[in-house]
């Protein structure tokens, strides 16, 4: 296909009338379909069935080290999810803390716990008046609502195919009340990137002109290969930064809610010996212990990574086909035309799709009155503003093989009427 803006004038209005057609198609089948929120389907919720099914008689009540894990106790979790999470999260058990059910609540409590108490005995956060947070973009609209809640203003800084432009990053850090980041360095939310070993190795070792800089290292995709044989490799961040001596810059989180069930399986932390330390005498006010029995009940299917693996094999199984549908769909329908570019990711929960620059909103409502709720566009910005008003996130998880392929071509369909105005409207 030749780019749309060479078209003449003629063939413009021939492409317009064939997508406006097939559109007004789309519109008379009265579908409702969903492609918002990254949630895994009822398949891959049914795979972990069996941790509703245990019984006291299978796994019994007591932790390795003979915890009774029907008390009080434990409160950095039982230490066969602390060794689980340290496996994936490439940390030593001792430097790993097993929390409850939402790694976004350990970081909202991380970010609470700078914002009041300060870091490592500096001043609290909440004292700098101007505190800026790097915000990445495209990003995960839950991280720039947490930095929103404390009252941080955002300097953003572009992802690139490698991570951050590491370039723009150094530059920013240089201001002191920019006090830190939310990323995703593997599959990241939403473009399915994965940060190199030279971006990890740049963010240990960059200059922060605050000393108190933190990164919140979210590994939410950290095993969530869609293909075994073909997997991004992310650096060890711990092992880097100690080269740098700045290993108190980082906080891994993780959950097994897409790996379990979602908002009700197991998060945790790692982090530096000073970091597990900060926020442990933290918990000790906060809470006495979180739920040991669904730890134990985790531990019982999952006793190490690779476990975790096969049990991610077999949701690949569900998740490849629809990512492949999209991507698919998104090339016959738009490659080469020169209106839209997207993420091809390898793992994760999402497509990153960008638009004619101006034109993401239109295309959101094509869609909404064709019956495919998009992820609200701005989202994967701070504050809910694409300045291009480009970015759409696509989250093909949840509906089936069928929904997915329709959804898509609704929003490539979407996507050639967008084009089509904004050619128009600037000709
Ligand atoms: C990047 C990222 N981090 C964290 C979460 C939430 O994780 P949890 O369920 O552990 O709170 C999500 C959910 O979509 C996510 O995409």
């Amino acid at each position: 296909m030749n780019a749309l803006r060479q078209y003449s004038a003629d063939a413009l209005a021939e492409f317009e009338r064939e997508a406006r057609q097939r559109y007004e198609e789309y519109r008379a089948m009265g579908l409702s379909l969903n492609m918002a929120r990254g949630k895994p389907a009822p398949e891959q919720l049914d795979m972990s069935d069996p941790l509703f099914d245990l019984t006291r008689a299978d796994c019994g009540v007591k932790a390795a080290d003979g915890t009774d894990c029907r008390n009080y106790g434990l409160l950095c979790g039982l230490d066969e999810m602390r060794s689980l999470f340290g496996e994936i999260m490439g940390a030593d058990r001792d430097n790993v803390i097993a929390c409850g059910c939402s790694s976004l609540n350990i970081m909202f409590d991380y970010i609470s716990q700078c914002c009041t108490h300060g870091v490592d005995g500096g001043e609290p956060w909440l004292f700098c008046k101007d505190r800026k947070m790097i915000a990445l973009v495209p990003g995960y609209d839950r991280h720039f609502k947490v930095a929103e809640h404390f009252g941080f203003d955002f300097v953003c800084v572009p992802m690139t195919k490698t991570g951050p432009d590491m370039d723009q990053l150094e530059e920013a850090v240089k201001d002191p009340s920019v006090k830190g980041m939310f990323c995703v360095p593997k599959y990241s939310n939403p473009d399915g990137c994965t940060f190199s070993e030279e971006t990890v190795r740049r963010l240990a070792s960059m200059k922060t002109a605050a000393a108190d800089f933190r990164v919140i290292w979210d590994l939410a995709y950290t095993v969530h290969d869609l293909y075994d044989d073909d997997r991004d490799e992310l650096a060890n961040v711990f092992e880097i930064a100690k080269r740098y001596g700045t290993e108190d810059r980082f906080i891994a989180v993780a959950s097994t809610s897409k790996i379990t069930f979602a908002g009700a399986g197991i998060s945790a932390v790692a982090a530096s010996d000073a970091n597990i330390a900060a926020i442990r005498k933290r918990m000790t006010t906060q809470i006495i212990g979180y739920d040991k029995i669904n730890q134990l009940k985790h531990a019982y299917f999952y006793k190490n990574l690779d476990d975790i693996r096969a049990q991610m094999r077999r949701h690949a199984v569900f998740l490849r086909p629809k990512f492949e549908t999209v991507l698919r769909t998104l090339d016959e329908e738009l490659s080469g035309l020169g209106v839209a570019e997207w993420s091809k990711p390898k793992g994760g929960y999402f497509i990153s799709l960008d638009v004619t620059t101006g034109s993401a909103k239109y295309v959101e409502e094509l869609c909404r009155d064709c019956g495919v709720t998009l992820t609200p566009v701005g989202a994967t910005w701070p504050r809910g503003k694409d300045p291009e008003d480009k970015n759409i996130r696509l989250a093909p998880s949840y509906p089936s093989v069928e929904e997915i392929g329709l959804a898509a071509k609704i929003i490539a369909v979407s996507v050639r009427l967008a084009a089509c105005r904004a050619l128009k409207e600037n000709a």
